[in-house]
Parts: structure tokens; sequence; C-alpha cells
């Protein structure tokens, strides 16, 4: 059922119904049916947004941009560090400066809270393209996949392997418990999510039949599962000198063959990107050169099977980031 969303901000999950992600996830398969048949849908012809990036991104900017374009809309991109925010303007002035030239802002960068001072201040709808906390737009996108793959969300075993408190991870918990999802984050005590977001999580969880686990038992978390999801170790905005506790403490969680063999015949992996997957990047490479690991998160093998749906859950940002502007500024 068609949902008004108009005027809305997207800053994280947990503010929207089961029923509205729903429909947001419906609306995205329209647009992906829309762009593969080359089908125009300028049906905001004459809008403008600004993209304000306080960390790096390829997929969350692109995603922006194109779908903005495909949309009719103009398009501002602020990098990292090329604003005044946060330097000489105060995040409030700045959320209220922009509000007045655009129609909509994305802002990707550190606290949550950053994120929902703009969208108290800016008077039109914004939009998170990740923070510390959450990267709710992410989720749609993994979401879709899950879907196109499985055909339905609810019931399934989605494992969220390795650092399961990082944005990513608490993501992916909220959407699991919003939409019917067994969520089983899977990896050492020191990286689970907030004890808070998971009692949250798992009140949810209840009303949609599904469950919320935390284990440290690789064997054991993904048996049985659908999808294997995991993430980079070491998150951007964390000191580079946390890497080597970082591997040691999540190496026992690498996505492996053996993992993938022990879940579902037919389960997938999903993996947000960027990757470590092999040492083809500088930081891989240095991180090879220092420690002596070749594949981090999850084992290239495993990348680059049939399994790995990763570039599919790529462009599925890019339909999914457009259903949301076209929903909040519509
Ligand atoms: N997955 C994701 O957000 O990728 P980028 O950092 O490239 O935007
Ligand atoms: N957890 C990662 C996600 C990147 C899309 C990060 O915040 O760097």
């Amino acid at each position: 059922m068609p949902k008004n969303l108009q005027g809305r901000n997207f800053l994280k999950l947990l503010d929207f119904t089961s029923d509205e992600i729903r429909y947001l996830l419906d609306l995205s398969k329209e647009f992906k049916r829309l762009k593969l048949t080359r089908t125009p849908h300028r049906y905001l012809e004459g809008r403008n947004i600004v993209l304000l990036f306080e960390k790096t991104s390829t997929r969350t900017r692109c995603s922006f941009e194109v779908a903005g374009r495909d949309l009719g809309m103009g398009v501002t991109y602020l990098d990292p560090g090329s604003s005044q925010m946060g330097k000489k303007e105060s995040i409030e002035d700045t959320a209220r400066v922009l509000g007045r030239m655009y129609d909509g802002i994305e802002y990707r960068g550190f606290a949550q809270s950053i994120v929902e001072e703009i969208a108290n201040n800016a008077g039109v709808p914004v939009w998170n393209g990740l923070t510390t906390d959450f990267h709710p737009t992410q989720m749609l996108a993994d979401a879709l996949t899950i879907e196109e793959n499985f055909g339905h969300l609810k019931g399934l075993k989605v494992v969220f392997m390795g650092d399961a408190g990082n944005n990513v991870g608490n993501s992916l918990m909220v959407i699991c418990a919003k939409m019917g999802m067994n969520f089983v984050a899977c990896g050492p005590k020191e990286q689970m999510p907030k004890a808070e977001l998971v009692e949250q999580c798992r009140e949810i969880a209840k009303e949609n039949g599904c469950t919320i686990t935390l284990t440290e038992d690789v064997k054991e978390g993904t048996a049985n599962a659908d999808v294997i999801y995991t993430d980079i170790w070491v998150s951007m905005g964390e000191p580079d000198d946390i890497w080597e506790k970082r591997i040691s403490l999540l190496e026992p969680y690498r996505v492996t063959k053996e993992v993938m063999a022990n879940a579902n015949e037919n389960a997938i992996f999903l993996h947000c990107l960027p990757s470590f997957h092999d040492t083809n990047t500088t930081i891989g490479a240095d991180i090879a050169k220092k420690f002596g690991v070749t594949e981090m998160e999850v084992a290239d093998e495993v990348f680059e099977s049939k399994q790995s749906k990763v570039f599919d859950e790529a462009e599925n940002r890019m339909h999914t980031i457009k259903a949301v502007m076209y929903a909040t500024l519509k």
C-alpha cells in the first residue's frame, strides 16, 4: 500500500515502521524496472539536492548522484573538507543555509547526533549516508538483494560476521528485526552491538516473529544460515593503530569456504563494500606487509564465488536511494 513519507527524514530505520520499509523496497523495485527498461523517470525535475561528505565514498556518493540526476534533479557534492561546516560555521548554521537552497540534504560523517542536528535545523528532508552508528540506506539495498534471491524476507537467517557492533552490523540487526528475519551477530564479545540497541531490537523482533542472537561460536552461529554478511574490520574514523588488535580479535570470524559450507546450500554472501579480500589496495598491501595477512574479513574465493552477490548489492544502492529521495521529496 502506498505510504506518505513526504517531508520525512531518513536518519535510521528505527524511525520507520515495517510497512514503510516494505513500501520503500517495493518502490525500489519499480525504480529498478524503470532504469533497466530505460524508461525516463524525471519525476523531481527542477529540484536540487546537496551531498555533504565528511568521509570518503564510492557507492553512496555515486548512488545519490546518479539517482538524483535520473529523477531530474540538480546535484551538488561537497567533499570532506571543502565546506565551512564544523570549522568556521556550526552544524546548525550550515543546515539552516543549505535548507534555504536545496530540497534535500545527504550527510555522511561521524556521530549520529550530527545528522540529527542537521535534520532538526534544515527544514528539508535529510538522508543519512552513514554515521558511526548507522548506515540505513545500505540496508534497503541489502534487503532488496536478499529478496531478489529468496523471493521473501520473513523467516530467513541472516548472520553478520566480525565487527558486529559497527554501523553496518547495528543497522542490519534493526532491519532484520523490522522485516521478520532472524539475526545473528557472530563475533567476539568486545565487538558486539550495544546492549541497549540489542534490547530494543529484541522487542521489535518479538512483534515480527523473529529472533536476535549474539554468539562467539562460528559453527553454531552460521549453521543453516541463508545470508552470511560481513564488513571491514576497521571502519572509517577509527585509528590506524587499531588494525593489529582487530586482526587478532576478528581473524576467527573471517568468511571462508568452510563458513559458507556450514551455512545452507543456497546461502548467499553479502558485503556492503569496500572489502579487503586481497592485497590489491594500498591498505591491503600494507597490512600484508606488516602482519602477513593477505585477505581479511572474507576469503578471496568466497568473494569471487557464485554465492557472492556483492555487486548486485552495490547496484541496488542506487535503486533504493532513488526510492528514498523520491518518497521523501515527491
Ligand atoms: N557501502 C558503502 O557505503 O560504500 P561507500 O563507502 O563506497 O559509499
Ligand atoms: N563500517 C564501514 C562501512 C563502509 C561502507 C565504515 O564505516 O567504514
